[in-house]
């Protein structure tokens, strides 16, 4: 990877004025940016981010995608929905998905297919649980996480971006140690190197408390190719110095 790719999960929070804000507070700060920056916004917002962005640099993504094309899903939104809004990324499989919406790998797999199906990149997050890593079962959760969406997905799993997302860092303050998250990542790698000759180019994410102060040294390792940022991507003036580490 040579572009590094910065992707704002804003989660479930903002409204139409402070979205403005912060939109055009970032939209200000990305002019120096050598790396590629994306928000992902709830879905209601996505007409107001395609409709302020789209003269910008600045990509947008959904959080989540229905596992189903069409039908009978209510409450539910289609990747070609989502798409009509200019979406570029859908976060599939979010830890907070898997655990309060009971999200299956097997579903989350299906939702990528359903994006990539619509010209969407989907964010395939993995991550272990604080337990899962204290009983030294964090290589056996990330790979069988991947595992199914390699499964599901074939050859278009080069299209895919991975977050490396350790449950326990997310919200926490606590990030994984460069060293930590550079472990895992070499593993995805080698999963994804032996299902396509293109696993090079997968962007591989990682997640989980980054912050201005930790980027740079987490971006620095070997298989890190970017971040995707939750709370200090609520603040313009974080977000822009995440994106200034990537830039370098
Ligand atoms: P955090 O969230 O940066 O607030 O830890 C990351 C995420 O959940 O994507």
């Amino acid at each position: 990877m040579s572009d590094k790719l910065i992707v704002g999960n804003w989660k479930m929070n903002g409204g139409l004025a402070a979205n403005q804000d912060l939109l055009h507070a970032v939209m200000a700060g990305l002019s120096g940016a050598s790396c590629s920056v994306a928000v992902c916004a709830p879905a209601l917002y996505l007409p107001q981010l395609q409709q302020l962005a789209a003269q910008s640099a600045l990509r947008w993504g959904a959080q989540d995608v229905s596992a189903h094309e069409q039908g009978a899903f209510t409450g539910e939104l289609s990747a070609a929905m989502l798409r009509e809004f200019g979406v570029r990324y859908a976060i599939v499989g979010h830890s907070e998905r898997r655990q309060y919406h009971g999200e299956t790998d097997t579903v989350v797999a299906t939702k990528a297919q359903r994006a990539l199906a619509a010209g969407i990149t989907p964010i395939v997050c993995v991550g272990e649980t604080l337990a899962e890593r204290e009983a030294g079962h964090t290589e056996e959760v990330v790979k069988r996480q991947l595992a199914a969406v390699i499964h599901t997905n074939g050859h278009c799993i080069s299209e895919i971006v991975v977050a490396y997302e350790p449950v326990w860092a997310i919200g926490t303050g606590k990030t994984a140690s460069p060293e930590q998250a550079q472990q895992v990542h070499a593993l995805l790698r080698a999963q994804l190197k032996a299902a396509t000759a293109q696993a090079q180019r997968i962007a591989l994410l990682y997640g989980g408390s980054m912050n201005a102060a930790d980027a740079a040294s987490l971006l620095a390792q070997t298989d890190i190719d970017g971040g995707l940022i939750g709370g200090a991507s609520l603040k313009a003036a974080d977000f822009l110095s995440i994106v200034a580490a990537a830039s370098h």
